[in-house]
């Protein structure tokens, strides 16, 4: 009996499939993905390759106290959570040329030194290249072993081979698997590749990288959708133009997801950087200029304080521009309607332009009070201190509302040096704590309030 061709078509960019060809993918939105790819049989599939799995009671489970692996970076243990967990799938994610095999190679040293055996597969370069940036990084370990290899049925015999307790894959995309019938690099490639690096991760107990690329296009198959089924997500980002780099977690089964790492691309390789907030404030020695403020945003467990621009000019449109990076769009035009009607500063003949220094996108409403005192100065033409730091939500109404982990930015912007510090009004309790700063804080109830305690 001869055996049918099935195929179907799948979106390149999020993987929907289709029976028949689609010019928009309705789950997405995107317009051309749709690529016809042969699937197997599924009738052919084995299903008796799975392990024997005990039912355990949750209380009987013990914790083995080493199951984390600690990396040569503080900082991307903390993204991780503590180090990877031994056992765990991990997506390393990125555009191409930001530092992904960097990053990893250079975690190798400190790996190999746990008694751990790593296994690299670089399917995208060859193993001389490979040693050639180890050489530059200084990574030269006996347990690290190397293998420029595609296939993935070829990398699963070298599994067994060497047995690792490390896996590193640079990168998925680059990985075919010959009992999958579509195309390297498509999705149901990606996915099923994925598929059989979990099951051999999840029974043989190995800690597995998968490294992949993601274009901002979305063409070429992007590890979107790997996402829900690994155990964590990083996402490796940063600007082309700039040497540092921003590590976060997107997902994270055994941690928080908003922490980040920052790094700092060098010849030798990436470099940690401990205190951030100095890479983005500006010398406290130079003059102070209008439409700047310094805000203290928390990302995950550690405070960052960054400055916010802003430049309010006449328009020649006939609707005002209003741009905004590194805060949200919308959190800036509500926080430009509260001046115009709590103030009643008239913006309505101005473009507005907001700028967070060192591209960071502030993801938290503690920076309304400081992007809003941005604006106005610019207007007006004030300037406040450079050696002020400003928190607080802004309300609808113009209150100012509280926010978390006051005393956290307080002890970052005390250990900066800075000196005045405006926040939301405290609670009683809290009240007898800020006397310990030596900074002199100001509570505010109100945006104008704050405004004149800034401009004074
Ligand atoms: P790479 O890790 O190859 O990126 P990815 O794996 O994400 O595609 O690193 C790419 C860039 O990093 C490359 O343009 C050169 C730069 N780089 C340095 O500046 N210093 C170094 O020590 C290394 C190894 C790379
Ligand atoms: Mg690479």
């Amino acid at each position: 009996m001869g055996s049918k061709t099935k195929t179907k078509w799948v979106c390149q960019n999020c993987g929907y499939e289709s029976v028949s060809y689609l010019g928009r993918c309705p789950d997405c939105g995107q317009f051309s993905t749709f690529c016809e790819e042969v699937t197997e049989k599924e009738t052919n599939k084995k299903t008796t390759s799975a392990a024997y799995m005990p039912v355990t009671s949750i209380k009987e489970i013990e914790l083995d106290q080493k199951t984390r692996i600690l990396t040569n970076f503080e900082e991307l243990d903390r993204v991780l959570g503590g180090g990877f967990v031994q056992g765990s799938l991990v997506l390393l994610a990125g555009d191409p040329g930001i530092g992904k095999s960097t990053l990893i190679l250079q975690s190798c040293n400190k790996i190999c030194e746990q008694n751990k055996k790593v296994l690299y597969v670089c399917a995208e370069e060859s193993t001389t290249q490979v040693k050639l940036r180890a050489q530059r990084l200084g990574v030269n370990s006996e347990s690290l072993y190397v293998t420029a290899q595609n296939c993935l049925d070829e990398v699963l015999n070298q599994i067994n081979e060497v047995r690792p307790d490390f896996l590193i894959v640079d990168s998925i995309q680059a990985i075919y698997s010959e009992t999958i019938l579509s195309s390297s690099g498509s999705v149901s490639q990606i996915r099923e590749c994925t598929n059989m690096l979990m099951r051999v991760a999840k029974e043989k107990n190995i800690t597995t990288v998968i490294i992949g690329h993601v274009t901002k296009e979305g063409n070429i198959a992007g590890p979107r959708v790997l996402e829900h089924m690994v155990d964590c997500v990083i996402n490796f980002e940063g600007d082309k133009y700039k040497t540092y780099r921003l590590l976060r977690s997107i997902k994270n089964r055994f941690g928080s997801t908003n922490e980040v790492g920052i790094f700092n691309m060098e010849d030798t390789g990436l470099v940690e950087i401990k205190n951030p907030s100095e890479l983005f404030l500006r010398d406290k020695e130079l003059e102070p200029t209008s439409g700047a403020t310094i805000i203290a945003t928390v990302e995950g467990t550690r405070v960052l304080l960054l400055e916010v621009q802003a430049l309010v000019a006449p328009t020649s449109y006939p609707a005002p521009r209003r741009v905004a990076r590194g805060i949200e769009y919308n959190r800036l035009l509500q926080i430009l309607a509260v001046l115009e009607k709590r103030i009643g500063l008239n913006l309505s003949k101005k473009d507005v332009y907001i700028n967070v220094i060192g591209g960071i996108d502030i993801m938290e409403p503690a920076a309304d009070l400081g992007v809003a005192l941005a604006v106005l100065t610019c207007e007006k033409d004030k300037v406040i201190p450079s050696d002020m730091a400003i928190i607080g939500e802004i309300g609808l109404n113009g209150e100012i509302r509280p926010v978390s982990n006051i005393e956290k930015r307080l002890r970052e912007m005390e250990k900066l040096g800075f000196k005045r510090a405006i926040i939301p009004k405290v609670s009683k309790s809290l009240e007898g704590k800020l006397k310990t700063f030596d900074i002199d804080i100001i509570q505010v109830e109100k945006i104008k309030d704050a405004i004149l305690s800034a401009t004074k």
